[in-house]
């Protein structure tokens, strides 16, 4: 059912890294699958499992993620981890959204790309990507990361409301689904260099000079009420801090929702 090989990077991206990938036609979720695998065998660090299509796709808070067969990016990163703390997981979810950042704002030449909170990204208010995070912690506290990224590449049409594709934001593009996968692939391992050398720092900031809406009065619904709040940052546990009538207030994910 599946190709598990190597592919080389093209030469444009320098470096000859080779990526462990496997290649599904059909599978429920790639993070189904990617939890599944690790049940049963070693799976190298960075290995990438993409699937034409998911007929199961998973996305936050127990929603869906649809995408058209062979149309868009839908693959699973899986990424072992050294005893980390709670703290420095959540910053590498800020990298891993840098990472997709990184290469969409390579591949689309109008709109700004940014970060909305909590991971999702954005071109000009529509949503062009997202990620779901999922960790298995181990007994010796090493953990593992399994980031199932789906990025709208090459559908134009019977896109969910408020959402965009690379396609549509550069018409001219001639990106491959392999190649975004290739480029993708490259990027998260910046980052991934990035976090493991402890530049937490560069990462944070990197992340707030993307957050959409930091420093601007936005409005959200909070248990069914509505609020006007500023963005403030992301603390280190991840919530959204948000400026209300002057007070900071901290918000985890699914306690609030953009409108
Ligand atoms: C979201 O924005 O809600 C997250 C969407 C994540 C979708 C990707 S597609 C590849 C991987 N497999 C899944 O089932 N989900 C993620």
């Amino acid at each position: 059912m599946y190709n598990l090989g190597t592919m080389k990077k093209p030469d444009y991206l320098r470096d000859s890294m080779e990526i462990n990938r496997i290649s599904l036609s059909e599978v429920d979720s790639t993070n189904n699958y990617a939890a599944k695998l690790l049940l049963t065998e070693d799976v190298a660090h960075g290995t990438v499992i993409s699937a034409l299509l998911q007929t199961n796709g998973r996305g936050q808070r127990s929603n869906t993620w649809k995408s058209e067969a062979g149309k868009n990016l839908t693959a699973s990163w899986i990424l072992h981890l050294s005893a980390p703390q709670f703290e420095d997981v959540i910053i590498l979810n800020k990298a891993l959204a840098l990472a997709m950042h990184d290469a969409i704002s390579d591949w689309i030449s109008k709109g700004e790309v940014c970060i909305k909170w909590p991971n999702d990204i954005y071109v000009e208010g529509q949503k062009i990507a997202g990620i779901l995070i999922e960790i298995q912690w181990h007994p010796n506290k090493s953990a593992t990361l399994i980031a199932g990224i789906g990025i709208n590449i090459l559908q134009e049409s019977n896109l969910p409301s408020n959402a965009t594709s690379v396609l549509l934001q550069n018409n001219e593009m001639t990106l491959s689904i392999d190649q975004a996968i290739l480029e993708l692939n490259q990027c998260i391992h910046l980052r991934f260099e990035q976090w493991k050398n402890g530049l937490l720092l560069e990462i944070d900031q990197n992340y707030h000079q993307f957050l959409l809406g930091k420093n601007e009065s936005r409005k959200f619904l909070v248990n069914h009420e509505e609020i006007n709040g500023m963005v403030v940052r992301v603390d280190g546990a991840g919530r959204l801090v948000l400026a209300v009538n002057g007070e900071n207030r901290l918000f985890q994910s699914g306690e609030i929702s953009w409108i």
